[in-house]
């Protein structure tokens, strides 16, 4: 048996945690979404969000990773046989995430290079749509591999086996001591540029202006509860699984709180950019900025090579910052959500973390090649919007109903928290988990279903049968999956009781 492995220090583990935390999720979702919800007045259900149920989960995953000392699974096996289930489900939703999320780093890894130059020519949207992925006309014809899209992905896949087959401590934690610096600073070059280009205010002006008639419509709080939960990585088993690898004295409110402030901070100042470079390329093309708007795949790739068109100097440098900036800021999540698979696969078969790490990766990669054929976009997008809702909120809310109410574990986590750190973490903290939280997201779960299947999911793009099979249907998948997996049975070591455990060495 292999000893448990640990971070270095604590900033190590802070550096891991926002690592995962800040990803692409911060800079091509989160500016969208605001501006999608409302605007300035986004911020209010984005804070609740945050304070009343993303950072109270945040704690409770770090308290249930640092007093169980296991993976997911293993981890809420032992707060009670009943619930291992829930970390499987959850490692579940992190696999099927990093499936696609690698084949956007590989994206943008092209796009890096196309920087160079500006490869994709002036019209920058049949550059992505036809040359570089070369979307197919029919759904499930899929139409082949696409070498252009694969090649980058295996790469960006060796990179991340790479760095995990090193290991916790000097894989994980060195990358994102690495990375998470150097990412600071390219935000902050790419910021400074974006807001002192013209027009950069007006956009500014678009992003904030409130719509506060928004704040009514259950689909913003809906998007808000989305958006914190995605960005700080919660509700997929990875802060139970890096807050395992802690020593045993270690402060866990206070690096909460760090991890999510940080996590925020940088998303705003990401939204500061995107927009001012939108106000910039909506003056250059004399149009109003609510035109040049775009979301996810395609601000990133297809507005943004627009702009860095627009530019009026070092084009091919800034295109280079700015696609490189994607791709570090996706490389520690991807490392991040391969991490609780890894980790409950060799607690679960027994074996090596080397041979963890090569099951787990070489099985990403065979999936993710699904998403480079020319039905890859489309894949992708409705896997993405049904795995967030209801793998991602749906999971979270189900731990906090078993935690607070069905096993209540609550008071002993909070104690737990508090024995090891400095800022006491109060009964609101209870209340929230136990109460407001449930209602809340139980409210914008069922509503969000309900309009799910009034309105389909992308706008009658999708074939219905495409969206029953890749989105409830993988839904469903994983809750399955998540009973048969705990259903088979533990090797000895794992299943004796913690105690037990620890003489061995953890
Ligand atoms: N938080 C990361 C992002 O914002 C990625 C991630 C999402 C990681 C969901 C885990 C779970 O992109």
């Amino acid at each position: 048996m292999e000893q448990k492995e640990q971070w270095g220090s604590r900033s190590g583990f802070i550096l891991a945690a926002v690592g995962s935390a800040i990803g692409l999720g911060n800079i091509w979702r989160y500016p969208y979404v605001v501006y999608e919800n409302g605007g300035g007045a986004f911020l209010l259900p984005y804070l609740i969000a945050l304070f009343t149920a993303a950072i109270p989960i945040l704690l409770m995953e770090y308290a249930i990773g640092h007093k169980k000392r296991g993976s997911a699974p293993l981890s809420y096996k032992r707060l009670s046989d009943r619930f291992e289930w829930i970390g499987w489900w959850q490692v579940l939703v992190s696999f099927v995430i990093i499936t696609y999320y690698m084949v956007i780093i590989g994206w943008a890894a092209s796009y890096t290079y196309f920087s160079m130059g500006t490869q994709w020519g002036d019209d920058t949207q049949s550059f992505f749509l036809s040359q570089y992925l070369n979307v197919g006309e029919d759904f499930w014809s899929f139409g082949g591999i696409q070498w252009q899209i694969l090649i980058p992905v295996i790469l960006v896949w060796a990179l991340v086996y790479w760095v995990l087959h090193r290991g916790v401590n000097r894989g994980i934690e060195l990358a994102s001591k690495i990375l998470m610096p150097l990412l600071i600073v390219l935000l902050i070059i790419f910021t400074i540029r974006a807001i002192t280009l013209p027009g950069a205010m007006d956009g500014l002006d678009v992003l904030f202006t409130p719509d506060f008639s928004k704040m009514l419509n259950t689909d913003v709080w809906f998007a808000a509860y989305g958006q914190v939960f995605f960005s700080l990585s919660l509700g997929a088993g990875i802060m139970i699984t890096y807050s395992s690898y802690l020593k045993k004295k270690s402060d866990l409110a206070n690096s909460g709180m760090i991890a999510g402030l940080a996590n925020s901070g940088f998303e705003f100042l990401a939204a500061i950019a995107v927009f001012g470079a939108l106000g910039f390329l909506a003056v250059q093309q004399n149009v109003a900025v609510t035109e040049v708007v775009s979301s996810g795949p395609m601000l990133a790739f297809v507005v943004f090579p627009n702009i860095i068109n627009a530019f009026p100097s070092l084009n091919s440098l800034f295109g280079v910052l700015f696609f490189g900036t994607l791709v570090f800021a996706g490389f520690t999540s991807a490392v991040s959500l391969l991490e609780p698979g890894i980790s409950a696969f060799k607690e679960k078969m027994n074996i090596s973390r080397k041979a963890a790490v090569n099951w787990i990766c070489g099985l990403g990669l065979l999936v993710s090649i699904a998403y480079t054929t020319r039905s890859g976009l489309s894949l992708l997008d409705i896997v993405d919007n049904f795995v967030n809702k209801f793998g991602i909120l749906f999971s979270a809310l189900v731990a906090m109903i078993l935690i607070g109410w069905v096993g209540k574990q609550l008071n002993p986590l909070r104690d737990h928290i508090n024995s090891v750190s400095d800022i006491q973490v109060g009964k609101w903290w209870i209340v929230m988990l136990k109460f407001i939280s449930p209602l809340i997201l139980s409210y914008i779960l069922i509503s969000g279903t309900i309009s799910e299947i009034n309105e389909p999911y992308g706008d009658g793009g999708y074939p219905i049968s495409a969206l029953s099979i890749f989105g409830y249907g993988l839904v469903i998948a994983l809750i399955i999956g998540a009973f048969l997996l705990q259903m088979k049975k533990w090797p000895p070591i794992q299943s004796s009781d913690e105690k037990e455990r620890h003489k061995h060495g953890a």
